[in-house]
């Protein structure tokens, strides 16, 4: 199954209303994706969790929302004018483009024992230029000119703008070090080489944690959060063994890192970055402090000193989240006509928790009966929610909500009319147990928790 495994769930996201190719009606624009109707129920659950958990539940976090396009001298500052690009390579014969190290790591897979002689496209045979560095920064123009002066950039990370608030934070919250500042947000890049579906995109969405620390203490930090984002891949459903740290050796980290270790996910092409931590020193606010002529120390409040505070980076994207979270989650039981599909994710992710149905659409009494039910549990005031459905037959809608992921169904049946309970069928099993109905939203509310 393994190798068809991402087929699958494209078209199952298609199908389903998760993820529609973007701009379709028109032709698709390459490598672009829409969330649908349960797409963004999805990823916001993801996200949702990630801001709760990460900010709202902790003293020492500060939530931002910033701009996507930034004054351009943050992108000089930073060094992504200078430094964020990647190695692209381009056949002379059919014009297509390669990142180096994929073109490496494609060919080194069809040729063993392949040392370096990346002279010839893997597409068409025709000669391969020298590598060339191209920058990835999104450009664009702001205001009616279209010259030199007005272009900018759409931000390729969303790191920048919490060094760049950085005063603004210690200014108006005067947090204590450690503290860190978290923020959900697009980021744009123009990848040579985009695809995958949603695993690489020239615009996506990052949830990053800039994390000030005395220098003193990096190491104690960059473990702790080592462990937070291995608790956090566990959190989504994602099976351990799936996931690997990998060591980013000298030479091969970003500019502004010390130390970087990716998390890794093995996915059906291969195995490939999931989310990264980096230490970043102090490289970002004493370049933005040097660059803006701002103070951007940090003043002990007890000694009076001051220092730029080190940085750990913790960072996720969401979309790789996605991606990870419904390949992970995809199983196929039973064969031919009894053959089900479902997707086993964590109750608090599914689009949705619990779905409602008659047992028969054409008797008023269970029509009735059920409406009040799916009515009273969307009322309930706990934070799931409730799905409708009365087409087809039972089992049909028992399948259509296994493959969308949703983890109980509720069915009202001729002796609900007499007992006022319910049949409650699990996803996994496929289980029915039988429970009163007055009981239905704190049952749950407690499964979801
Ligand atoms: N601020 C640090 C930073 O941006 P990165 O490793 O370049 O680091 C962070 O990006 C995360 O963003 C990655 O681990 C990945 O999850 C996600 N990401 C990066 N490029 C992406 C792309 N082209 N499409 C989708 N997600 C991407």
């Amino acid at each position: 199954m393994e190798n068809d495994l991402m087929d699958k769930v494209v078209s199952l996201c298609k199908r389903r209303g998760f993820i529609f190719p973007g701009s379709e009606i028109y032709g698709g624009l390459a490598n672009s994706w829409d969330y649908g109707p349960l797409g963004v129920e999805l990823k916001n659950n993801i996200k949702r969790m990630w801001w709760e958990r990460f900010v709202t539940a902790r003293d020492d976090m500060f939530g931002i929302d910033a701009a996507l396009i930034m004054n351009t001298k943050v992108w000089e500052a930073s060094g992504h004018l200078r430094e964020f690009s990647d190695p692209l390579v381009e056949c002379s014969q059919c014009r297509k483009r390669f990142r180096l190290d994929e073109l490496e790591s494609a060919i080194s897979k069809q040729i063993p024992n392949y040392k370096s002689q990346k002279t010839v496209c893997l597409e068409c045979g025709g000669q391969l230029s020298q590598p060339r560095n191209f920058n990835l920064l999104l450009k664009t123009f702001l205001g009616p000119v279209e010259d030199d002066s007005a272009v900018v950039y759409f931000r390729p990370e969303t790191a920048q703008a919490m060094f760049v608030n950085f005063k603004n934070v210690l200014d108006t919250m005067r947090p204590r070090l450690p503290f860190g500042l978290a923020q959900i947000g697009k980021a744009f890049r123009n990848e040579i080489t985009p695809g995958n579906f949603i695993f690489r995109m020239r615009e996506f969405e990052q949830m990053e944690i800039e994390y000030f620390v005395r220098e003193s203490d990096w190491e104690r930090w960059f473990d702790y959060w080592k462990d937070e984002m291995k608790r956090w891949i566990a959190d989504l459903g994602i099976d351990l063994a799936h996931a690997h740290e990998v060591e980013i050796p000298d030479g091969e980290r970003a500019h502004y890192s010390k130390r970087t270790i990716d998390f890794e996910y093995d996915f059906p092409f291969g195995s490939k970055e999931l989310y990264g931590l980096a230490y970043r020193t102090d490289f970002d606010l004493q370049n933005h402090e040097k660059a803006s002529g701002e103070n951007l120390k940090y003043r002990d409040p007890d000694t009076n000193e001051e220092f730029w505070p080190h940085v750990i980076e913790p960072t996720w994207g969401v979309d790789r989240s996605v991606l990870v979270v419904l390949l992970d989650a995809y199983r196929e039981e039973g064969e031919r006509d009894k053959k089900r599909v479902y997707l086993k994710l964590p109750p608090r992710l599914a689009p949705y928790q619990v779905a409602v149905f008659p047992l028969l659409a054409n008797k008023p009494p269970l029509m009735e009966k059920a409406q009040g039910i799916y009515k009273t549990l969307q009322d309930s005031g706990f934070k799931f929610q409730v799905s409708w459905d009365a087409r087809g037959n039972i089992g049909k809608r028992y399948y259509a909500q296994d493959e969308i992921g949703t983890p109980w169904c509720v069915t009202v049946d001729f002796q609900t009319l007499e007992d006022d309970t319910v049949t409650i069928r699990d996803r996994d099993t496929a289980e029915q147990i039988r429970k009163p109905i007055a009981d239905l939203a704190m049952y749950f509310g407690e499964m979801i928790a």
